[in-house]
């Protein structure tokens, strides 16, 4: 009998994950001051309940200035573990495995939920756009606040608040812990010359560049419990230019993503998963199935690292082929998770794998999907 990869568990140090299609961290901007809700339980949950191996809760912010918008989930403060550690009871109940992602938003702060349009939140409207911190005082687009140069005491400052924010998610039950340092939020914007433009030890070469990054992985690490896995996500190329495997020595690019997942292996870094963009406002994307998997491969390759990929996985026999092809070893997806809760079933079913899934609906319902519907009906 053929082994279908997707299906088969996906363990690290203590935690093994049922299979190797995960939910990619998503913002739901539908916290009240950081705190996660009967919304958060029932969304997580509903995904938890159709089989994913993995469900990696929302970026959440180590410092209030720190999340996106003034409804991002937080984990700056004691009195927001308990209500993650519903979310994370609900995802275990489940057979899955709860994942979380830290993060500060950077230059990208104080802004409106995507929803509700595409504008700076103001101070009476509860946002801090004069709080916005940046590696140096260039905003993100015109529209965004203009950020404040962070001071080097600032940087140490804020590898603390990371470490802090594992320690609560070790407390709330979270078993992998993603860093987020993609998308032009805060540790992504100091990787890249072309938004950092500090002339101190965080800014100029690329080993200046990276090292908050590191210092915040190793800071981490250092906390976060040595049986269970860090993930780190970066974005891999930002696009300035266009080719997406094309060289941007003095900006953002593939080669130094390379390099950096090599640093992160050192530091025991145990995955990289890998996104894109997100750090140049207007910059174009190839928006075409399985997009970031070219980057997943590469670094797989070249720092011999587990990677994670994802961006448009919308086809099981898909996220087969790249396992199977050691691509990557891992599989999120996000908005086809939005869209049908049950992907993992679909996915399951168009790789004729019969997996476990809530006994509550399995004894009743053989598949995910119909067929012959005239002649059940
Ligand atoms: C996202 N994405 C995202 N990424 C991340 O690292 N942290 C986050 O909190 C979020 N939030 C978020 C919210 C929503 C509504 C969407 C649609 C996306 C990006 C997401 O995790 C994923 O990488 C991309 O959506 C690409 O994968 P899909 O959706 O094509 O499978």
């Amino acid at each position: 009998v053929k082994r279908v990869k997707l299906f088969q568990p996906f363990q690290q140090k203590s935690v093994t994950m049922h299979n190797r299609l995960g939910v990619s961290p998503m913002c739901m901007y539908s916290a009240v001051d950081g705190h996660l809700n009967d919304y958060h339980v029932l969304h997580y949950g509903s995904l938890a309940l159709k089989g994913p191996g993995l469900v990696i809760i929302e970026a959440s912010a180590v410092v209030p200035e720190g999340r996106i918008t003034p409804q991002d989930s937080g984990l700056w403060s004691d009195s927001q573990i308990d209500n993650l550690k519903r979310v994370v009871d609900v995802i275990k109940s489940q057979g899955s495995t709860p994942g979380l992602q830290i993060a500060h938003s950077g230059r990208k702060a104080s802004t409106s939920p995507p929803f509700l349009g595409d504008y700076v939140v103001a101070e009476s409207d509860g946002g801090w756009p004069d709080r916005v911190v940046g590696p140096s005082d260039n905003a993100y687009a015109p529209h965004y606040a203009k950020p404040h140069a962070m001071t080097i005491p600032e940087i140490k400052q804020m590898v603390q608040y990371f470490a802090d924010a594992a320690i609560r998610a070790d407390k709330a039950g979270i078993e992998v812990l993603e860093i987020h340092a993609a998308h032009g939020y805060l540790l992504s914007s100091f990787f890249s010359g072309n938004s950092n433009k500090r002339t101190d030890e965080y800014g100029g070469c690329f080993e200046n560049r990276i090292r908050f990054g590191l210092e915040v992985v190793q800071a981490v690490r250092a906390v976060w419990p040595s049986n269970k896995p860090l993930w780190v996500r970066i974005s891999s190329a930002e696009y300035v230019n266009p080719d997406p495997m094309g060289e941007d020595p003095n900006g953002w690019d593939i080669y130094q993503s390379c390099r950096l997942a090599k640093e992160f292996k050192n530091l025991g870094v145990d995955l990289v998963d890998c996104s894109s963009g997100g750090n140049i406002h207007g910059v174009k994307y190839p928006s075409v199935p399985m997009y970031q998997v070219q980057f997943a491969e590469a670094i797989k390759r070249k720092a011999e690292i587990q990677t994670a990929a994802v961006g448009l996985i919308v086809e099981g026999t898909d996220a087969e082929q790249i396992l199977e092809k050691g691509q990557a070893d891992y599989i999120l997806a996000g908005r086809e998770f939005l869209r049908d809760s049950a992907f993992t079933l679909v996915a399951a079913q168009a790789l004729n794998v019969d997996i476990q899934w809530n006994k509550q609906y399995s004894w009743a319902v053989k598949k995910a999907r119909r067929h012959n519907t005239t002649k059940t009906g």
